[in-house]
């Protein structure tokens, strides 16, 4: 049984991961700003604003595992990697490990190709959003070697437009786009929440970055 807190653990994938680790016994925080609408039975709710850096010592004081499962948006754009700075520095320090919900965008199309990001038909409302992801992916990659993080792009169809349907299997790539024979690529969210539960289960990713999809 680990300790596992999830920032923004109310949200689409910090949600999921929060249920999913609650169904394996592990004893999860999920925080967030607002009181869930839809509350995890089997958690704890904190409700308090992440970019304050005593709450996030506080939270990562009781902590064996961090799971970043913030979004870049609305009054986050630009303070997603802020506060992935802080929490970096704090969960080296505290000896917690660092779990990222990251984007799809920094995959590359094909192991000669241009990254997701950088093609053109990559939807322009999520560029900011993506390129704040590749930025927290930097701090991760520059961190003292003491911090054990992994960070975990899923497939392009992968959010809250396209929840998709529980399997109960994914395949794990790296930092090529995983496609299906169409060339589509999807995670629904339940799966992705079951790959980021086992990879904290069984670390087999240290201080790495990888995909899934179904
Ligand atoms: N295809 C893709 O590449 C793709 C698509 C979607 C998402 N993603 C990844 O998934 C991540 C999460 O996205 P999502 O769609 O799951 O987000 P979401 O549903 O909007 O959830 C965000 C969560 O963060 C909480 N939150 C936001 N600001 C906070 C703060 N200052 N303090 C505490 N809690 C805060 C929110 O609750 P409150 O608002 O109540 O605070 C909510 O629980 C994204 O950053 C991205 O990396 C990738």
């Amino acid at each position: 049984m680990a300790r596992i807190t999830v920032l923004g653990g109310t949200g689409y994938a910090g949600g999921r991961i929060a249920r999913e680790a609650v169904s394996r016994g592990h004893q999860v925080t999920t925080v967030s700003r607002g009181t869930p609408s839809e509350p995890i039975e089997g958690a704890a709710d904190r409700t308090g604003d992440v970019t304050d850096e005593t709450l996030l010592a506080e939270l990562l004081d009781d902590a064996d595992v961090v799971v970043n499962a913030l979004a870049a948006r609305g009054s986050m754009v630009g303070r997603v990697v802020e506060v992935s700075r802080t929490l970096v520095r704090l969960a080296a320090e505290k000896g917690v490990r660092l779990g990222v919900v990251g984007g799809a965008g920094v995959l590359k199309v094909s192991e000669d190709g241009p990254r997701l990001i950088d093609t053109d038909g990559f939807p322009e409302q999520a560029r900011p959003e993506a390129s704040e992801m590749i930025e927290v992916l930097g701090l991760l990659e520059d961190s003292d070697e003491a911090l054990d993080w992994f960070y975990v792009s899923p497939a392009a169809g992968f959010g809250d437009f396209n929840p998709g349907e529980r399997t109960g299997s994914y395949r794990i790539g790296g930092e090529v786009l995983l496609t299906d024979e169409e060339g589509g690529s999807d995670i629904s969210g339940d799966d992705y929440a079951l790959a980021f539960v086992d990879e904290i289960e069984t670390p087999r990713h240290r201080r790495a970055r990888f995909g899934v999809a179904n």
